[in-house]
């Protein structure tokens, strides 16, 4: 395949960037996407220029690094998976790609297509665990009955792997569907019932003085999330958060 790359060129946080055109030729469709890039760097340090600049690390959508918008959508056209899923046989010879970071306010521009998502760890960090007792007299998790539906649903907002998709997607940028899962893997078991309050409260304080966005309802979110994380999850942390609000 031949393909044209436009890809965002920017040297730090501060310096303005751009799209630049890059000819692409012998590539195949059973290479991944950030295969595709390896084989663009490996011409572009040959010839003595800046390879490009972009996050990767389990390149088996596991990590959530791997933060690209494709032509316009945070991973790319396929649903369900991450950059480093997408092969290039979605595309078709002769194709123009657009290639570049996901972009918020609270994700600034480390370089090229890398950003800075150390907003989600805050978040998590206000709240996201659960204090447990390690004095010897700890219950054993696996003693407490939990319900096998409220342990799906708690094990499926887990999956979030915090790549920042749903930010990306919105177009306030809010970070309501991350959150959201966060919160919700606790709420739903009794385990994370103790601190449930403080917990919702903190997180969504901290999620707030990031930067991020409202959530307006559009649901772009869930739709672009590679792990099918549910807008029911937003629900559940309204109520937890009305809830916590009343406690006072
Ligand atoms: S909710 Fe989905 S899109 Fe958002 S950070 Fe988690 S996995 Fe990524
Ligand atoms: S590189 Fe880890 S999810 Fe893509």
């Amino acid at each position: 395949m031949k393909l044209t790359l436009k890809i965002w060129r920017q040297k730090d946080a501060k310096s303005r960037g751009e799209l630049v055109d890059y000819q692409m030729k012998g590539i195949e469709g059973d290479m991944s996407f950030l295969e595709m890039l390896d084989v663009l760097n490996e011409e572009l340090i040959n010839k003595g220029e800046e390879p490009v600049v972009f996050d990767h690390d389990c390149r088996e959508g596991i990590c959530g690094v791997c933060s690209l918008q494709i032509n316009g959508e945070p991973h790319g056209p396929d649903r369900l998976i991450t950059a480093c899923q997408l092969h290039m046989r979605k595309f078709k010879d002769g194709d123009t790609i657009f290639i570049e970071p996901f972009r918020a306010k609270a994700f600034p521009i480390i370089k090229d297509l890398m950003i800075d998502r150390s907003a989600f760890d805050r978040i998590q960090q206000a709240g996201g665990y659960i204090s447990v007792n390690t004095s010897g007299n700890t219950v054993d998790a696996n003693a407490i009955p939990i319900e096998k539906e409220k342990a799906d649903d708690a094990f499926a907002a887990a999956t979030c792997i915090g790549c920042g998709a749903c930010v990306a997607a919105c177009k306030n940028a809010s970070a309501m569907l991350f959150t959201s899962a966060k919160v919700s893997q606790y709420a739903l078991l009794p385990q994370g019932q103790v601190e449930a309050a403080d917990r919702v409260l903190a997180m969504v304080k901290q999620m707030d003085e990031e930067g991020f966005g409202n959530c307006t309802n559009t649901g772009a979110c869930e739709i672009e999330c590679p792990k099918g994380i549910s807008l029911e999850n937003i629900a559940r942390m309204n109520r937890e958060y009305l809830k916590a609000s009343l406690k006072g």
